[in-house]
C-alpha cells in the first residue's frame, strides 16, 4: 500500500481535490463525508504521487514504508474502508467556483471569531475579487479551539494553524484581536460596515451535568480543565487539586480521551509542548495513576473514534483497559470493537486509564468535596461506586447566546437556514446575519468539518448579495486598536513560542 492516512486527519478535504486519482474517500460531495472519523486511501488505486501528503495541512498521510509500529493500524483502516464496494467517480470533485454579481462595489464581509469556522469562511469570500474580510476576535491569539482546544500533545494537528496562517496573510482580510463583538463592537457598527456579519463564535460553554453533587469542588468540566491547560486566558488561573490516586470522567467523546491522556501521560512528553506552564507544573506534582472513563451506554455505542481509541492505545508509559464484563455478549464485529477486545482487563498499578461502559452517573457523593461517583448499571439493579477525587464532566461542550440574535437554547445554537440566521418566532431571516461552525451545526465534528459547512453558508450568503438583499454598507469597517494584551492578561499562560505565532 503505497500511502495511508494517519491518526492527526481533521478531514478538510484538501488530499481529496489533490489527488489525481479520486482514490481517498469519503470525498465532500459524498453525504458520509460529514460524519466520517477519517479519511482513506484506497491501497488498490493509489498511484504513490505523494500529492496527498503535500496537501495535507496536519501531515497525516505517510508513505506505507514510513509508519512506525503503532501507526501500522491505520495501514489496516484504510484498506478496511475500501473493502466495501462503494460507487465513485474516476476524478475527484471539482467545487464549483462561487459566481458574483457586479453590485458597483465589493463584497464586504464581518466575521466574528477566528476559529476553523472564521477562516474557511474567509477563505471562501477571499475567493471572491475585490472582496474584503474583517476577522473580530475576543482573545489576543487567533484560531479557537485550534489553540485552546486541540490537546498540546496532539502536534499534528496543531500544525492546522500554518494553513489558517496562510489564510490570515490573504490580501483583503483584516485580522481585529482582542475585540469582543457585543462588547467592544457592536452588531450594528459591523452591519454598518459591511454587506454581512458571519457568527463563527463557536461553542464556548459546556452541557450541565444534573446529578445531586454535580457542584462540589472536585467537579470540574471539561471545557474548564481543557482551557486549564490549554491556557485558555478564562480557564488559565483555575487551580486543579491533583492530590488524589484515581480521577473519573464522565462522557467517552473524543475530548475524554484527550482528558484522560493529559491526566496519566509522562509530563516529561508534554514538556516540548504548548501546554500552559502552570498546567505542566501541576501535572508535574500530580499523584493521579487512574484515570476511568465512564461511558452512559454499550461499548458499540462509544462516541470516542476508532483513529483516537489507537492513537491513546500507543500512549508511552500508560496502560489501556478496558472490564471483560463490559464487552461481554456485545454483537457486532466493527474495527472500534474489535480494538477494544484485543484491549488488556483493567491494571492495578502504574499510570493506566480504564474504559468502562453503560454506567450512567446518579450523583457526586463528598461532604465538603468530590469523594466517588454512583452510577447506576444500565439494564441492572444493582449501582456502582468509583471512589475519586477529581470528577471531570465531558458530555459535551455548549454553545451561548449572541447578543441580538435568535436563541435556540434546547440546542444551543443560532437558529439558521443553511447559514441564514432565522428568527424562529416568525420564520423570518435576519437581514445581514450568517452562522458557521459549532454555532451553527452544535458541538460536533472535526476541524475540517467546518470547512464545507463555512463555504455552505458562503454560498447562501454569495446567492443573497447576488439577489441584491445585502445593502451596501454605509461606513467604514471599524479599526481596532492593537491587541490590547495587557488589559485582558492575555494568553500570558501560553509558552512564549505559541505567543510569537511560531508554530
Ligand atoms: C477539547 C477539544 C479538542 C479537539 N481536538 C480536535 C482534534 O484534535 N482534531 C480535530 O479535527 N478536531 C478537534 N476538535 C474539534 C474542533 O476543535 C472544532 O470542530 C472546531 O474548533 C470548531 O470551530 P469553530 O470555529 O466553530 O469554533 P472555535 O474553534 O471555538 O472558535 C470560536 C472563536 O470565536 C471566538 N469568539 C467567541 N465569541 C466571540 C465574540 N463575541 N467576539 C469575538 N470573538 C468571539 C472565540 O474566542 C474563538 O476563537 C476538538 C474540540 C475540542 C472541544
Ligand atoms: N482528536 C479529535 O479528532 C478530536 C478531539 C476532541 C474532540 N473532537 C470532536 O469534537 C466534538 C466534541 O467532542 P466531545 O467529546 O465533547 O463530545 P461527544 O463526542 O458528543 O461526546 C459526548 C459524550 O458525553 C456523553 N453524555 C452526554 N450527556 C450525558 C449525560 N447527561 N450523562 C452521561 N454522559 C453524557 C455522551 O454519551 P451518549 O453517546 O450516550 O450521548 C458521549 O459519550 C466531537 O465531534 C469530537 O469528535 C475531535
Amino acid at each position: 500500500m503505497p500511502h495511508v492516512v494517519t491518526q492527526s486527519c481533521v478531514g478538510d478535504g484538501s488530499c481529496v481535490h489533490a489527488c489525481p486519482v479520486n482514490c481517498i474517500q469519503p470525498t465532500p460531495d459524498d453525504p458520509a463525508f460529514e460524519l466520517a472519523e477519517m479519511l482513506h486511501i484506497d491501497p488498490a488505486t493509489c498511484v504513490d504521487c505523494g500529492a496527498c501528503v503535500t496537501a495535507c495541512p496536519v501531515d497525516a498521510i505517510k508513505p506505507h514504508a514510513q509508519l512506525d509500529e503503532h501507526e501500522r493500524a491505520f495501514e489496516l483502516i484504510n484498506a478496511a474502508y475500501h473493502r466495501v464496494p462503494r460507487k465513485r467517480a474516476l476524478l475527484a470533485p471539482v467545487r464549483p467556483r462561487l459566481t458574483v454579481r457586479d453590485r458597483g462595489q465589493a463584497l464586504r464581509v464581518a466575521i466574528v471569531g477566528s476559529g476553523p469556522a472564521a477562516m474557511y469562511a474567509a477563505e471562501e469570500v477571499l475567493t471572491i475579487p475585490g472582496a474584503q474580510v474583517s476577522v473580530y476576535e475576543r482573545l489576543p491569539q487567533p484560531y479557537g479551539l485550534v489553540r485552546t482546544g486541540v490537546a498540546p500533545d496532539h502536534r499534528r494537528t496543531r500544525r492546522v494553524s500554518h494553513q489558517l496562517d496562510r489564510i490570515r496573510q490573504r490580501p483583503g482580510l483584516t485580522m481585529h484581536l482582542g475585540t469582543e463583538v457585543g462588547r467592544d463592537v457592536s452588531h450594528q457598527q459591523l452591519l454598518d460596515g459591511h454587506h454581512a456579519v458571519v457568527y463563527a463564535v463557536g461553542a464556548a460553554s459546556d452541557r450541565r451535568l444534573d446529578v445531586p453533587g454535580a457542584e462540589l469542588p472536585g467537579v470540574l468540566s471539561a471545557t474548564e480543565l481543557v482551557g486549564w491547560y490549554n491556557g485558555h486566558p478564562d480557564h488559565a488561573d483555575r487551580v486543579v487539586d491533583l492530590s488524589h490516586r484515581r480521577a473519573v470522567v464522565i462522557g467517552n467523546g473524543n475530548v475524554a480521551l484527550d482528558v484522560a491522556r493529559i491526566l496519566t501521560v509522562d509530563p516529561d512528553a508534554l514538556a516540548e509542548s504548548e501546554i500552559a506552564p502552570a498546567a505542566l507544573d501541576a501535572l508535574r506534582a500530580s499523584r493521579i495513576e487512574e484515570v476511568v472513563v465512564v461511558g452512559r451506554r454499550g461499548p458499540e455505542h462509544a462516541a470516542f473514534t476508532l483513529p483516537e481509541l489507537v492513537g491513546l492505545r500507543a500512549t508511552p508509559g500508560v496502560t489501556l483497559g478496558v472490564a471483560a464484563e463490559d464487552l461481554a455478549g456485545v454483537p457486532g464485529d466493527d474495527p472500534k470493537l474489535e480494538l477494544l477486545r484485543t484491549l488488556a482487563p483493567p491494571a492495578s498499578a502504574g499510570r493506566r486509564i480504564t474504559l468502562r461502559f453503560r454506567l450512567a452517573p446518579q450523583a457526586i457523593a463528598g461532604d465538603d468535596r468530590a469523594g466517588a461517583v454512583e452510577l447506576a448499571v444500565a439494564g441492572g439493579p444493582a449501582g456502582q461506586r468509583i471512589e475519586a477525587g477529581l470528577v471531570i464532566t465531558s458530555i459535551g461542550y455548549r454553545g451561548l447566546p449572541v447578543a441580538g440574535l435568535p436563541y435556540d437554547a434546547d440546542a444551543g445554537i443560532v437558529p439558521n437556514d443553511e447559514g441564514r440566521v432565522v428568527d424562529p418566532a416568525t420564520a423570518a431571516v435576519v437581514p445581514g446575519s450568517y452562522v458557521v461552525g459549532w454555532i451553527k451545526r452544535g458541538p460536533t465534528g472535526f476541524i475540517g468539518t467546518n470547512r464545507a459547512c463555512s463555504q455552505d453558508t458562503i454560498a447562501a450568503l454569495v446567492d443573497d448579495y447576488n439577489a441584491g438583499l445585502l445593502p451596501a454598507p454605509a461606513a467604514a469597517p471599524v479599526a481596532t486598536e492593537p491587541p490590547p494584551v495587557a488589559r485582558r492578561g492575555g494568553l500570558r499562560h501560553l509558552t512564549r513560542r505559541a505567543l510569537a505565532g511560531s508554530r
